[in-house]
């Protein structure tokens, strides 16, 4: 019978003991909304964490190529790239593979707040539309190309979306924000199971609010009240979610601590209030 205790000390340490800073050692990628708030947090950590090349893909050049510069132009690069637009995102993935030569993690994460407060009664379906050809569309569009990147290499890489606690739930205003978010952990799911016979992973992150330029934007709030009031969302005390916490998360799912892990949303919350 296999029990730890016979397994050799050693043997079990090769597979199992990852340097703590290293957990994407060597890896190649693309975090896509990557020069703002959860996305340049992760980028920062998968830096940290080893990673060969951080690609990050956003449509804020100016900060993208600040926020890449200050990783280092060794470790991290900018490349503009709307995810609205299929063509683009495809050459996200290629120039990434010519470069780096593969793709072992595409955190797709890029995401717009409703620009509006409309509930179903007064749902504007121009706005709907804008918003999921980005939090829908661009995110599948990624899932899809990074997927055949892998898949072409032979990489049996990882993919992390950025869903929210309203992927999850219903909420008062934002209609189309909460469609797409439950849209979001649905393509997970699928490519999950699509992709699982070839070693691909997906998975989700579910954040609550936290405090990022998108949440300032949509709110329009100060970026102190808006604090107080996802104090208000979380039943977990004496911590304020931050986009680093979002990183670790998705930094979990990235990397091989997560490796039996495919097909799961999960959730950064603080134990979600309604
Ligand atoms: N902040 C929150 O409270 C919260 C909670 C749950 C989920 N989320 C989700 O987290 C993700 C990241 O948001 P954030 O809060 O860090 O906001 P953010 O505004 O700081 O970052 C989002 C980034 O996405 C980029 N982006 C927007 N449209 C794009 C496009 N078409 N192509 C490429 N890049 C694009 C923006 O330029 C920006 O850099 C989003 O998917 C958002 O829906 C945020």
């Amino acid at each position: 019978m296999f029990t730890l205790q016979n397994m050799a000390v050693s043997e079990y340490t090769s597979n199992h003991t990852v340097n703590n800073l290293s957990k994407v050692a060597g890896k190649v990628a693309i975090v896509t909304g990557g020069a703002s708030g959860i996305g340049e947090a992760t980028a920062r950590l998968f830096a940290d964490h080893g990673a060969r090349m951080v690609v990050i893909a956003d449509i804020q050049d100016e900060l993208g190529n600040m926020v890449a510069a200050s990783i280092g132009a060794n470790r991290c690069s900018y490349v503009h790239c709307d995810v609205a637009d299929e063509d683009q995102v495809k050459h996200l993935v290629e120039s990434t593979v010519n470069i780096y030569g593969r793709v072992d993690i595409m955190f797709s994460n890029a995401g717009v707040a409703s620009p509006s407060d409309q509930t179903i009664l007064d749902l504007n379906f121009n706005e709907m539309d804008s918003l999921f050809a980005v939090n829908v569309r661009g995110m599948a569009a990624c899932l899809k190309h990074a997927a055949r990147a892998m898949l072409e290499k032979g990489v049996k890489g990882s993919i992390v979306c950025t869903s929210s606690v309203a992927g999850s739930h219903g909420r008062p205003k934002g209609t189309d924000y909460c469609m797409s978010k439950h849209a979001v952990v649905g393509l997970m799911r699928a490519a999950s199971v699509q992709l699982a016979a070839r070693g691909i992973r997906v998975n989700s992150v579910s954040p609550n609010g936290t405090v990022t330029p998108l949440a300032i934007k949509a709110s329009g709030m100060s970026e102190g009240n808006l604090k107080e009031r996802f104090r208000k969302y979380a039943r977990l005390e004496g911590v304020d979610l931050t986009p680093k916490h979002v990183a670790e998360a998705v930094l979990f799912l990235a990397s091989g601590d997560s490796e039996f892990i495919t097909g799961h949303d999960l959730k950064v919350d603080g134990g979600f209030i309604g």
